[in-house]
């Protein structure tokens, strides 16, 4: 009688041959079983990485929205994002001869920063102009000075602006007007993306808040990231 084997042993004197296969088959199946959970562990964490790297410090889903700009303010200073540093910065992009939608935004965000008390010390409400041809230093100085006085206005060229629009995926365009005489040039209107971003200390996006977004809403989201 033939010695058994470890495999005849444990089937219980059955051949040694065709226990061998399924064993071998079991083993190959259990690689790949491996292999794909290698393979998506490796998956899970390079994405991992990526969203750390886009995001800033904070791994989170937000958007990449945000990042460098060169602009001047409403006393001619120049700011660039790192003048926002430490602060939550309530952004907006818009243009001052807009008929409705700005004014309202405008109106909504100096509310909210009022709503929020002396906390509101904490937050910088700025407005970037997507029209710099007609919004100077002066004539921005002048319109916010209607909304907060804590405003910050900012403008540039118009590869400034463009630039600063691109970084936050803000979309703008001179709207078609039919104006064909050169008196009425400077007649025109801007179609614009009409969202409000919270940026975080560090220049992340915190929250976004669509066109007719109250006052009592911003400040109470606003609170949550003092
Ligand atoms: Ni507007």
């Amino acid at each position: 009688m033939a010695k058994p084997t470890k495999d005849s042993a444990n089937h219980g004197g059955e051949p040694a041959t065709p226990a061998v296969t399924p064993f071998i088959r079991r083993r190959t199946g259990l690689l790949a079983v491996i292999l794909i959970i290698g393979a998506l562990a490796f998956a899970a964490l390079q994405a991992h990485r990526q969203a750390g790297q886009t995001s800033g410090d904070k791994i989170t889903a937000m958007p990449a929205i945000g990042g460098p700009f060169s602009l001047v303010d409403q006393n001619g200073n120049a700011a660039t994002e790192a003048t926002f540093k430490g602060k939550l910065m309530l952004v907006y992009f818009g243009y001052t001869y807009c008929p409705d939608v700005c004014p309202t935004t405008l109106t909504e965000m100096g509310n909210a920063v009022e709503a929020l008390g002396p906390q509101g010390d904490k937050v910088m409400p700025v407005f970037i102009t997507v029209d710099p041809v007609r919004d100077t230093p002066e004539h921005l100085k002048e319109y916010l000075s209607f909304f907060h006085p804590r405003f910050v206005a900012l403008t540039g060229t118009p590869e400034q602006v463009a630039a600063a629009a691109k970084a936050y995926r803000v979309y703008y365009a001179k709207a078609k007007t039919g104006i064909t005489s050169a008196s009425d040039a400077l007649d025109y209107l801007v179609d614009h993306t009409s969202i409000v971003y919270l940026m975080g200390p560090e220049g992340g996006l915190k929250a976004h808040f669509p066109h007719g977004t109250s006052a009592d809403a911003m400040a109470k989201k606003i609170r949550e990231f003092l």
